[in-house]
């Protein structure tokens, strides 16, 4: 049943019961009374009461029954339209909030639940588009070296490559182009951890000097054969450790560099590598000498999918997510990051490990 008919039939009820009342006790009255009682202007009388009593009963049940009709119904024929909105996915419109009460309370939720699902609508429209651009970076990332391999592969065995330098050249080129797909396939792979939370950190205690220096000379090959100048200096002391997750934190120097060489646009190539003692920190400090990054676009640098307007109108290719695994690890390390560039001169890079300190002996005593 409607609301309209449940309203309806209470009027009905409301002015039908007591005027059945009135009526029996009325002529059960006229009945009983002696006759000098019940005269005719008695009769009138009381006649013109119930008449009255009805007609007042009639306007005062009528203004109530529209009164709450009209604060049921009009609250619900909006939540009515806001829900079929919602149905059609149009989520542009706002549900108007006449009191405070219990249906106002409830126009109010919904309000907040139409804002809610506007901002989740949002989020991923923005996050789709986020993935279809990664995805389409992706294959351009996998297609440039697979063409260059297919290249050098059909060189080969074409007989292209009839000097067995030339082989070896054609050789080490392969090599590299399938080192950077195996790089970007890493950075994937980590990237969905990273998004789920999931990413396995072996934290040990690790000597600052012997991992650089170990970790320059794997890097100082790759340059090496890329024509990349790399100078390295080392100012921490050699008894200094941080705690730090070995293979993550290769990673994060391999993303830096990577950066470094993509973006060279120099002939002359360098690479400098510092690592500095500063106080309760050790400093890395990994300088290029490349294209620099804008003003305006530095602080964006570390988004996820942020890649700088020349970077994606380049060749270069890249998913945008190199620099937010760096942040990422960084702060999970208790570390932070951070760049300086000058656009056409070249870019630093810059993150801090805490150093590792033993505790003292005296502190040890008091603990226990
Ligand atoms: N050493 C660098 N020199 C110039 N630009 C850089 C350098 N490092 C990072 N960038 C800029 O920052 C952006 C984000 O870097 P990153 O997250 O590694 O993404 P990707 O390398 O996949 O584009 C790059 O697109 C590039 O524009
Ligand atoms: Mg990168």
């Amino acid at each position: 049943m409607n609301l309209k008919t449940t309203l309806i039939i209470t009027f009905v009820v409301v002015i039908a019961v007591p005027l059945f009342l009135i009526t029996i006790v009325f002529t059960g009255f006229m009945s009983l009374q002696p006759v000098e009682v019940a005269t005719p202007q008695t009769r009138e009388f009381l006649g013109e009461m119930l008449i009255s009593v009805i007609l007042i009963m009639a306007m005062t049940s009528s203004f109530l029954i529209v009164w709450i009709y009209r604060s049921i119904l009009n609250p619900i024929e909006t939540l009515k339209k806001a829900t079929r909105n919602i149905r059609d996915g149009n989520l542009d419109f706002e549900v108007d909030i006449e009191d405070n009460y219990e249906i106002g309370e409830l126009c109010a939720d919904f309000e907040e639940m139409r804002l809610r699902l506007k901002e989740t609508t949002e989020e991923k429209i923005v996050f789709d588009s986020q993935n279809k651009e990664l995805i389409s970076n992706i294959s351009h990332d996998l297609k440039t070296p697979i063409t260059a391999i297919k290249g050098y592969v059909e060189g080969l065995l074409d007989g292209v490559a009839d000097t067995p330098e030339k082989q070896a050249k054609y050789l080490r080129t392969i090599y590299n182009k399938a080192n950077d797909m195996d790089r970007l396939i890493n950075e994937l792979t980590f990237y969905s951890k990273i998004d789920t939370n999931r990413i396995p950190y072996t934290f040990s205690k690790i000597n600052v000097r012997e991992y650089f220096d170990d970790c320059i000379e794997d890097i100082g090959l790759e340059l090496g054969q890329q024509q990349i100048r790399l100078t390295y200096t080392n100012q921490v002391a050699e008894d200094i450790m941080v705690i730090a997750d070995a293979e993550q934190l290769k990673r994060v120097i391999n993303n830096i560099v990577s950066n470094s060489i993509k973006y060279m646009d120099k002939p002359e190539r360098f690479i400098d590598v510092r690592v500095l003692d500063v106080g309760d920190f050790v400093q890395i400090e990994i300088e290029d000498n490349g294209r620099g990054i804008a003003t305006k676009d530095l602080p964006y640098i570390f988004d996820r999918f942020f890649r700088t307007d020349t970077s994606r109108n380049s060749s270069k290719g890249g998913s945008g997510i190199g620099l937010s695994i760096v942040q990422k690890i960084m702060e999970d390390h208790g570390g932070k990051v951070w760049v300086t560039s000058k656009e056409g001169k070249g870019t630093t890079m810059y993150f801090v490990l805490r150093k590792y300190q033993e505790v003292p002996v005296h502190e040890q005593d008091i603990d226990n």
